[in-house]
């Protein structure tokens, strides 16, 4: 069981997650909100930012960060790609990353690749796909709050 897991910090202070995602269709937004919900159960607080309100140079302090973007034009998508290649000061610190995308290849490794050279630390990864095809990026092929659960005990 995972439950209380990571309830509280050795200081003894409440755990702290910050959430950065981009998402065109609402997908990733659903997602990270169900996946914040389920923390707080865990009384774990969470601020959950959209690309734009967050600064790669000056994340605020957590003790796990969670990425999450969809595909696009074969690759991650491009601001979001630029966003992580910007990250400073969050060496050894955990994440997490959930992809969505409308082909059958996932871009986890392309995510994993930009913040390992960011000297972070993963300790989960989900992605889910889209869709029927790249252009109609409209519904879940899978019911996501099953799996976004299983993430989020993970971390
Ligand atoms: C302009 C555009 C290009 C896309 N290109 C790809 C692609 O190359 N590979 C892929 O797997 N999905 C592609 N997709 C599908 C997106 O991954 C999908 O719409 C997205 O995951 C939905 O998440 P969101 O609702 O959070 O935006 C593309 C979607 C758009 C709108």
């Amino acid at each position: 069981m995972y439950l209380y897991k990571n309830l509280i910090h050795p200081s003894g202070e409440i755990m702290k997650y910050v959430i950065v995602y981009w998402s065109r269709y609402g997908h990733g937004k659903k997602l990270v909100t169900y996946l914040a919900e389920k923390l707080n159960d865990r009384k774990i607080e969470t601020q959950i930012l959209r690309t734009d309100e967050a600064n790669p140079n000056s994340m605020p302090d957590a003790d796990l960060y969670v990425f999450s973007a969809p595909a696009e034009a074969f690759s991650l998508q491009r601001t979001f790609k630029g966003f992580l290649k910007r990250i400073e000061g969050l060496d050894n610190k955990k994440y997490g990353i959930i992809n969505t995308h409308g082909m059958d290849k996932n871009r986890l490794g392309q995510m994993e690749n930009i913040l390992s050279k960011k000297n972070m630390v993963k300790v989960a990864e989900v992605d889910f796909k889209i869709g029927k095809d790249i252009k109609s990026g409209n519904a879940f092929l899978e019911d996501y709050k099953p799996k976004i659960e299983e993430f989020a005990g993970k971390l």
